[in-house]
């Protein structure tokens, strides 16, 4: 069964739409399970907690990459092999690609070597498809400032650095155009949601 991951700048939209597709699914009679990164199992969640809190100012770039592709790992293990194995789609809120446009790209790593760091992490496991929701830098980081919870480490990063995770997904897209689609998220949440929809029908022959 498909392996289908969102990408995207905070506040892109991404978790919306994933709840979306999970309950048009469920509509369809299509087994899903939904999975979030960092996090999503007990390991991962005291991970993310090291990962986003803001005592960790000084933290390495690559303590943070190897700590997010931990954090992966385990995910992958004991959560989405079991599920895909089962029959069921899953539905990933961030997965490698975040890594390479925020560590490899952002954090100036190397998007080659935080993928081989991945892929040695995951075992291989890439997505069937990837769905980046583009959105404006300024956009995101208004949107970011009318919530009324504080910023996480990496929401805290200045400006320029949410500018170079954009630009490293549209570089992604450029170089694994099979897996990766973009999509403009600055469009309702219905267009939006209509061409995932589409691509997914494409894609997979479902009918949703
Ligand atoms: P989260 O609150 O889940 O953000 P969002 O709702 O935007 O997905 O926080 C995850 C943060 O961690 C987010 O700012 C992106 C960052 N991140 C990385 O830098 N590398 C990664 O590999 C992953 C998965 C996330």
């Amino acid at each position: 069964m498909p392996f289908i991951t969102f990408e995207g700048i905070d506040q892109s939209g991404k978790s919306t739409q994933i709840e979306k597709l999970a309950a048009a699914l469920g509509q369809a009679g299509i087994a899903a399970i939904q999975v979030r990164e960092p996090g999503g199992t007990a390991l991962g969640d005291r991970i993310r907690e090291i990962l986003l809190g803001p005592e960790h100012e000084g933290m390495d770039s690559w303590s943070e990459a190897l700590l997010y592709a931990a954090a992966r790992a385990q995910l992958v293990s004991e959560v989405i092999r079991p599920a895909l194995a089962a029959g069921k789609t899953v539905l990933s809120d961030r997965y490698i690609d975040s890594s390479l446009a925020y560590q490899g790209f952002a954090r100036r790593l190397g998007c080659q070597r935080v993928l081989d760091l991945n892929l040695w992490a995951t075992e291989g496991l890439l997505p069937d498809l990837t769905l980046v929701l583009h959105l404006d830098v300024a956009c995101s980081r208004s949107r970011l400032s009318l919530r009324d919870t504080g910023e996480d480490r990496i929401e805290s990063e200045p400006l320029d650095f949410h500018k170079r995770v954009e630009d490293g997904y549209h570089k992604l897209e450029g170089m694994f155009p099979d897996r990766i689609t973009g999509i403009d998220g600055d469009k309702s949440v219905e267009e939006v949601f209509s061409r995932i929809v589409a691509l997914c029908r494409q894609r997979f022959g479902w009918e949703l």
